[in-house]
């Protein structure tokens, strides 16, 4: 049976900090802090809701993390302000490795879905700006069962989704709570660690395979037979 390899979007194709040059036009020399901030609030925001059962779309945390992070900054956004940064926020650019990784992995036949917390149509409008929606066979979103990432629940909707057996799934994904999340259902998965500064959660499980450009990924996938 051949792989199947389910993207996570946000962090892993999709450059969510790309909104740090929006902020700047409006916030200056803070903007790259308050990017960080509002991108561990947001995702703070859907592990809390995931808990607690009290979910609400992925679009609701990211507004939510925002206010946040404008009242710990003192910022002052307006609402003008803030429609602005969420409509960027639906437009972030894709990494530069991810187009000729993703042709690669096309080129060798290998079926890939986008498997996201985000909303399936705002995932879908951001992977038509970014020019690589067409690589994709399916959006699964994490909305079709109202929980979120790394939920075990979520993890089996994919597969379930996909139609195949956790061994046959792999996922990408450069956030390091998904890789074990994933590890936890028995996927295999592939870090992408974009960021060198950035460690693994030391757990009890690794990834099956790190990369650092998605441009490697066809040879780990390759080399699994
Ligand atoms: C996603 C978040 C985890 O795209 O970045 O699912």
């Amino acid at each position: 049976m051949s792989h199947v390899l389910a993207f996570d979007i946000y962090g892993t194709l999709i450059a969510p900090h790309g909104i740090a040059l929006e902020l700047e036009k409006l916030i200056g020399e803070q903007a790259s802090e308050f990017s960080r901030r509002w991108r561990d609030k947001q995702l703070e925001y859907t592990f809390r809701r995931g808990l607690m059962r009290q979910y609400v779309d992925f679009s609701v945390c990211t507004r939510q993390a925002l206010d946040y992070c404008d009242t710990l900054f003192g910022t002052q956004l307006s609402e003008a302000d803030k429609q602005h940064l969420l409509q960027h926020y639906a437009r972030l650019p894709a990494f530069a490795d991810v187009e000729p990784g993703l042709k690669s992995l096309r080129r060798n036949d290998i079926q890939m879905v986008a498997f996201s917390n985000g909303i399936t149509r705002d995932v879908d409008g951001l992977l038509q700006q970014a020019g690589i929606r067409d690589f994709f066979t399916d959006i699964i979103s994490v909305d079709e069962i109202h929980s979120y990432k790394p939920d075990p629940a979520v993890y089996q909707h994919c597969l379930s989704r996909v139609g195949t057996c956790a061994e046959n799934c792999w996922l990408v994904s450069a956030n390091p709570f998904d890789i074990l999340g994933a590890t936890a259902i028995n996927m295999p998965t592939v870090w992408v660690r974009r960021d060198p500064h950035i460690a693994f959660d030391p757990w009890e499980s690794r990834p099956t395979a790190s990369i650092e450009q998605l441009t490697e990924l066809i040879s780990v996938i390759q080399n699994q037979g």
